[in-house]
């Protein structure tokens, strides 16, 4: 039987533990995400998404409970970092701050070489990843990121992830701050990678809609707990609930709601969460 491609078991993060202003960030959390499964973490700003997503790279280290990545216990003595860089890509929240080199390429090539990828491989892995992400290996490998549009920048940083090929790819608000047209890029782009290279993929979001365009499963965290887990409908039919924790759900499915309240319920409501859905359950 395979196994959970990420296990995470009663995790506890305390911050300045025993000092007067620690913090329980994350309380007792325990889940699976399965391989290829693509799971969405939404909650409030301070509700421990960040903190929670820094144990699956190693980053931080639990308070107490474990957390096992494809195998790999990220928590125990020892872990080797590129252990677990090589299983778990994380996409930081403004990762464009994090660009330094002097040409995209090198920036792309940081993340490889530091795994200890060969000379001779890195190359074909930075024109891969360039390609993911829509950029021009010919036109922008050479240039400098600094020169690139804020939504390129965004692209780059997350080329330079994809270029280190992880199994788990996590991403921490990417499209937070960016233009609408960036938005729909980077969103694009996530479910692109996803299905090119079928690795397993964690996104924290505030946006309902992103979330259920793109979820097999949400979790919804507040106060340091994942206080509902499910399939987006499951989850997102549960509208009071989510108004209630101050997250609300896909503007779609908030419209097919006041449409029920006027005496117009839409046939399989339940399921009308996107555009393309509510525009199904419009169509005789
Ligand atoms: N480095 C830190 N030191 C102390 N407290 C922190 C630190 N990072 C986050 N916290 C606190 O932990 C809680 C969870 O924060 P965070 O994981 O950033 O939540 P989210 O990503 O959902 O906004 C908040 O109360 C926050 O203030
Ligand atoms: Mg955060």
């Amino acid at each position: 039987m395979p196994t959970s491609k990420i296990i995470v078991k009663n995790l506890t993060h305390t911050y300045n533990k025993g000092l007067a202003y620690e913090t329980h960030a994350i309380d007792d959390v325990s889940f699976e995400v399965a391989e290829g499964e693509f799971c969405s973490i939404v909650g409030h700003t301070g509700s421990g998404k960040s903190t929670l997503i820094q144990h699956l790279n190693g980053l931080l280290k639990p308070t107490s409970g474990t957390v096992t990545v494809g195998g790999v216990d990220v928590t125990a003595k020892g872990a080797s970092v590129i252990d677990i860089r090589r299983k778990t890509g994380m996409v930081f929240q403004y990762p464009e701050y994090q660009l330094f080199e002097e040409t995209v390429y090198l920036d792309v090539a940081f993340g490889p070489k530091n795994l200890g990828i060969p000379e001779e491989e890195i190359e074909a892995r930075v024109k891969e990843a360039m390609a993911l992400v829509n950029l021009d290996f010919n036109e922008y490998a050479h240039r400098s990121p600094f020169e690139l549009s804020g939504g390129q920048k965004r692209m780059a940083a997350i080329a330079g992830v994809l270029a280190m090929r992880p199994e788990v790819l996590i991403l921490d608000e990417p499209t937070a701050g960016l233009d609408p047209k960036s938005h729909e890029d980077i969103l694009a782009l996530v479910a692109d990678i996803r299905r090119k290279t079928g690795c397993t993929v964690l996104l924290v979001s505030h946006n309902m809609d992103d979330v259920a365009a793109l979820s097999d499963r949400v979790f919804v965290m507040a106060a340091g707990r994942v206080v509902k887990v499910g399939p987006s409908e499951e989850v997102f039919a549960e509208e009071d609930f989510m108004k209630g924790i101050g997250l609300g759900v896909p503007r779609a499915r908030a419209f097919a709601s006041l449409l029920a309240r006027k005496g117009l319920a839409l046939p399989r409501a339940e399921r009308i969460l996107t555009p393309e859905t509510l525009l199904e359950a419009l169509t005789p």
